[in-house]
């Protein structure tokens, strides 16, 4: 994976608070809709991988986090290759997306299952409010990434996610993106 062209004070990403973790398929099993199509695929296939900088420790409020997420392009049955997903532990906290390479959607979903989408495209920036679920999903063919940068309070909640989804997926219909509600829900 090249290394988008920015610049860090202290280069934030070599420091030694750093996390790096990468997600195959095997640890997505169910947020992926299509279930033969996932079966015919080598879990060990990378997913994603997110490399983190925390310069304060997790939990400080007021401190803020940054990461850079890299997507791989892919896709299982028609769904694009696509983040966990999660709302932020504290509800209420925010987050800035820029998009660094590659061309993606961001899924965003508010507390009472209203799902939409943005496109994604290298310098796009995107407020995530509070109290609401964020994906991104990878729609093209070379890698997307995309600058993160939220508080070091916010925590993550997978839970609600993995067990209920989104109330809409992102499928590929005649070579396009399209957002199709959820028949899981
Ligand atoms: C965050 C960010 C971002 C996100 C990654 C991977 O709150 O930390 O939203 O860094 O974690 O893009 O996505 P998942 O956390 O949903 O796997
Ligand atoms: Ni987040």
């Amino acid at each position: 994976i090249t290394k988008p062209n920015l610049i860090f004070k202290d280069d934030l990403l070599t420091g030694e608070n750093i996390d790096r973790l990468t997600r195959k398929l095997k640890d997505l099993g169910d947020i992926f809709n299509d279930k033969a199509a996932f079966a015919q695929m080598d879990g060990e296939t990378v997913v994603y991988d997110v490399e983190s900088s925390f310069p304060v420790a997790h939990g400080t409020e007021g401190g803020l986090f940054y990461g850079i997420t890299y997507i791989h392009p892919g896709k299982v049955g028609q769904e694009y290759f696509m983040t966990k997903g999660h709302f932020h532990e504290i509800r209420n906290r925010g987050e800035y997306y820029c998009t660094l390479e590659g061309e993606g959607m961001l899924l965003l979903m508010d507390e009472n299952g209203n799902t939409r989408a943005e496109k994604m495209i290298p310098g796009s920036i995107h407020y995530i409010p509070g109290n609401t679920a964020h994906r991104t999903a990878n729609v093209g063919e070379q890698i997307l990434s995309f600058s993160a940068f939220w508080p070091s309070d916010a925590g993550h909640d997978y839970g609600t996610i993995s067990e209920k989804g989104f109330s809409e997926i992102l499928i590929e219909q005649e070579g396009q993106p399209v957002l199709v509600p959820n028949i899981k829900q």
